[in-house]
């Protein structure tokens, strides 16, 4: 039932083309406007959502790090993101015009299901976004948005963070196109662009080669830093979190322009530093600012491992090994540049000869708070 893969993990992996396809399948109409009955709520009372909150744990939780660009930024709705086992013990303000999302692949998740709960006593509508049929979180919900990863398997989770991505995406384009935003055309190009890039996947998987042979160079390290800035930093914190529980190394994500308020202090000779690059077209400020960081951490020795958009040669002087991904809107990077990091953990953590499918102290769904 692994297709031939040696691991769970490598087959979900391959599959994540598939898996964006599916998600997207059925939601997108003819005319290129989004179709998403499945809210369950009206394009009224989407219009009186005045706050948008998500709560998730884990690699859910990065996938709604990701989603807040993407709502603020389309719909200029203010959003909020809390790691679920924090949320209800703070007290959050809510009300019945906070939109409430949940994030979880098993549906299961004690931690989500809690704040979830909260939110619906407080009087917030919660939207699910989730990967198991039938699950609790969704059937306590008061909608849900389906990802169609199909059975992830593997602890680790891949395909369901990139179709969670994608739900996550719709739910803010879908907010954007019925609230009638002045991104109204970026909108559309969006959602055509998105439509395309479950072929961009598919061409990212198919140059892992390298990223496999320099994760097996590196199995000997005991630490991997990894920076990002704008979506660039929750994909560097889904790197660190994959090599923490697949390689059991120390690996940390960073946001780049917090380099020199201390991480920087860590960078010693040889040290592996991941860094996703934003893309140099639209927002190229982001780009210049993570160039010069790169600059930074390479002249107090760290061994730079460049994630950059194909075509972007300012990164090429500084880049130890350089990491090619196709050009996409910055906004929806994540989806083709965490696919190299899923393939650099999994080919380390078999280096060092531990179980991929299964890492030691680890669960699949944690029903426990
Ligand atoms: C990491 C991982 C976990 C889960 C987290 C939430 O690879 O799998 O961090 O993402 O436990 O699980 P769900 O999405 O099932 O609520």
């Amino acid at each position: 039932e692994k297709g031939g893969y040696d691991y769970f993990m490598l087959k979900e992996i391959a599959e994540q083309p598939k898996a964006v396809a599916d998600t997207l399948l059925g939601r997108i109409d003819v005319s290129g406007s989004l179709r998403l009955d499945e809210l369950r709520m009206t394009a009224a009372e989407l219009r009186e959502v005045d706050k948008v909150v998500i709560v998730a744990c884990g690699t859910a939780f990065h996938a709604g790090m990701i989603a807040k660009y993407a709502i603020e930024h389309w719909t200029r709705i203010p959003c909020e993101v809390e790691l679920a086992s924090e949320f209800r013990y703070r007290d959050p303000i809510l009300d019945p015009r906070t939109l409430v999302i949940a994030i979880s692949q098993s549906g299961e998740t004690m931690d989500t299901l809690m704040a979830l709960r909260h939110a619906r006593e407080q009087g917030s509508k919660v939207l699910a976004i989730c990967n198991t049929n039938g699950s609790t979180i969704p059937r306590e919900s008061d909608a849900v948005l389906y990802t169609h990863a199909g059975p992830e398997v593997a602890v680790a989770s891949t395909k369901a963070f990139l179709t969670q991505l994608v739900a996550c995406y719709l739910v803010a384009l879908y907010l954007g196109q019925v609230r009638g935003t002045k991104w109204g055309d970026e909108i559309h190009v969006v959602i055509r662009d998105l439509s395309q890039i479950s072929r961009e996947v598919e061409r990212v998987l198919e140059t892992m080669e390298p990223v496999r042979e320099l994760a097996r160079s590196l199995a000997h390290k005991n630490t991997v830093l990894f920076l990002g800035r704008h979506v660039g930093y929750p994909v560097a914190l889904e790197g660190a979190l994959k090599l923490k529980e697949l390689a059991y190394m120390h690996a940390e994500g960073f946001a780049a322009g917090e380099l020199k308020h201390g991480p920087i202090a860590l960078i010693e000779e040889d040290l592996p530093v991941v860094v996703v690059v934003p893309s140099p077209r639209g927002r190229s400020v982001l780009h210049d600012k993570i160039v010069s960081n790169i600059q930074e951490i390479r002249a107090r020795g760290a061994r730079t491992i460049v994630i950059a958009e194909e075509g972007d040669e300012a990164v090429v002087p500084y880049a130890d090994h350089l990491i090619r991904i196709p050009a996409t809107p910055t906004l929806l990077q994540p989806l083709v540049a965490t696919v190299p990091l899923q393939v650099f953990a999994c080919e380390l953590a078999t280096a060092r000869g531990n179980e991929v499918d299964q890492p030691r102290n680890l669960a699949k769904s944690v029903t426990v708070e």
